[in-house]
């Protein structure tokens, strides 16, 4: 099976994010912080909806906490978890990556997503 390539890191800036990618019946997003960059589902745990108003507005303002346009939770980049709003407590969930040759490439879909 071909490499599933989202994008390039070239694509993203930093920090920067980007998405919603279709890879197989979930949509992903990627996020970059220097030389981390983590994929997640783009579903807010709080009421399951699209984290993003826009195609790439994953952040807030400072560009520091994955925002959910919704009712505002902030999400840590790098883990994923809640730090503020409405469902403190609970993460999105991770989407497995990898990058080759400058590509962000998707992993398998993992079981339960
Ligand atoms: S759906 Fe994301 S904070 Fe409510």
């Amino acid at each position: 099976m071909p490499d599933h390539v989202l994008c390039s890191l070239t694509e993203l800036s930093d920090p920067g994010a980007k998405g919603p990618f279709r890879v197989g019946n979930t949509s992903v997003f990627v996020v970059r912080q220097g030389d981390r960059v983590r994929a997640y589902v783009d579903s807010c745990p709080h009421a399951f909806a699209p984290l993003e108003m826009e195609p790439d507005q994953f952040l807030d303002l400072t560009r520091s906490y994955v925002l959910c346009s919704l009712h505002g939770a902030h999400f840590d980049p790098d883990s994923g978890a809640c730090v503020l709003g409405p469902c403190l407590g609970r993460s999105l969930t991770a989407y497995p990556i990898r990058i080759h040759n400058g590509k962000i490439i998707a992993g398998p879909q993992p079981d339960g997503i």
